[in-house]
């Protein structure tokens, strides 16, 4: 049963949603736009639109945190509202601090001074970052993806950053690289995850990629969600974002990046690897053991019983990107 709800101002009303197959990519939608006489009016309304933003022209649009943000044109709507601040920033999967999606607050614990993500391997170029130079060093824009859970609930994310591309290319893997490893932040007296077996869990949580799927144009390092930096129950200062993955591929708080010639083990996968699979493609053919991933329920404010139930979509949507990396 679809909610009725009322739109936060930041969002896209829904009358403006177009289908996704208008967005498939930027010359189809220039022209389409160009062709409505719509390219002035209705690309600076793609900015965020709350009392802290502004509108600049050219679709771009200043927030405190990101004063030259642009929402970049081939990902700036998806088939769904993007889904409240408020839900996206306290339902939230983060072990390291608790296994319930309440979170965000033991996360505060989360220390982010002097942040620092070392990039190593097999690459040319190795480098430390300070967190702060990334945007400086490559350029920041806003992405509306999907995002859809193992666990079959889905999101839809405004988030900050730039594509991992920009950053391989910066340390410029070798030809032996054929994989990359992304390691979260992780401190026994901090991130003490809750329960008795959380102890015995393989942290620090790891994630990983091939790294034709990190070069993929869509492979995303966010710094921030909804114009804001990115809370600390988000990933702060630095996640992974893989909008045709399930969530789980996304490591947050990274702080090590490692190109490496073999598939690297990673969290969920050696915890079970029946259920969490490396590769972990959104797929509604392909079921968990022990829930069918045919459908999603898109969260919503109120009980998750009355959340919308929609169709799972073949790699989330994003086919168009990815599907050749799998023929
Ligand atoms: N990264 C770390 N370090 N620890 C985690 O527990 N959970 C993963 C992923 N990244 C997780 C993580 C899972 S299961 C999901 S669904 C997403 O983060 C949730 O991201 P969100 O809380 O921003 O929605």
């Amino acid at each position: 049963m679809p909610l009725i709800r009322v739109p936060k101002s930041w969002e896209i009303p829904d009358r403006e949603i177009t289908p996704e197959t208008f967005f498939l990519n930027r010359r189809r939608f220039m022209t389409n736009l160009i062709g409505a006489g719509l390219t002035a009016s209705l690309l600076p309304l793609t900015g965020c639109d709350n009392d802290s933003n502004s509108k600049l022209a050219n679709g771009q649009f200043s927030t405190k945190a990101f004063p030259d943000l642009t929402r970049n044109p081939n990902f700036a709507q998806v088939d769904r509202p993007i889904t409240e601040e408020d839900l996206a920033t306290k339902y939230n999967n983060f072990y390291e601090y608790g296994g319930t999606k309440s979170i965000w607050k033991e996360a505060q614990k989360l220390p982010l001074e002097n942040w620092q993500v070392e990039v190593t391997g097999l690459v040319k170029n190795p480098r430390i970052y300070d967190i702060d130079e990334l945007p400086k060093k490559f350029p920041i824009e806003e992405r509306v993806y999907r995002f859809r859970c193992v666990e079959a609930w889905a999101m839809v994310v405004p988030w900050v950053g730039f594509p991992m591309k920009l950053l391989m290319a910066d340390v410029e893997p070798t030809s032996k690289a054929k994989f990359v490893r992304f390691t979260s932040f992780y401190d026994a007296k901090i991130t003490k995850g809750n329960g008795f077996f959380s102890q015995f869990y393989p942290w620090p949580y790891k994630e990983g990629l091939r790294i034709e799927e990190m070069a993929n144009e869509l492979a995303f390092f966010a710094i921030g969600i909804y114009g804001k930096d990115l809370p600390k129950q988000n990933g702060a200062p630095l996640r992974e974002v893989i909008p045709w993955k399930y969530g789980f591929k996304g490591a947050k708080s990274i702080v090590k990046i490692e190109f490496v010639e073999e598939q690297p083990a990673t969290f969920w996968n050696t915890l079970s690897p029946n259920e969490y699979g490396f590769e972990a493609n959104v797929n509604p053919e392909k079921p968990h053991p022990r829930w069918s991933q045919a459908t999603e329920r898109i969260v919503g404010p109120g009980s998750s019983f009355s959340w919308e139930t929609r169709p799972t979509i073949i790699y989330n949507g994003y086919g168009e990107y990815v599907a050749n990396l799998y023929a």
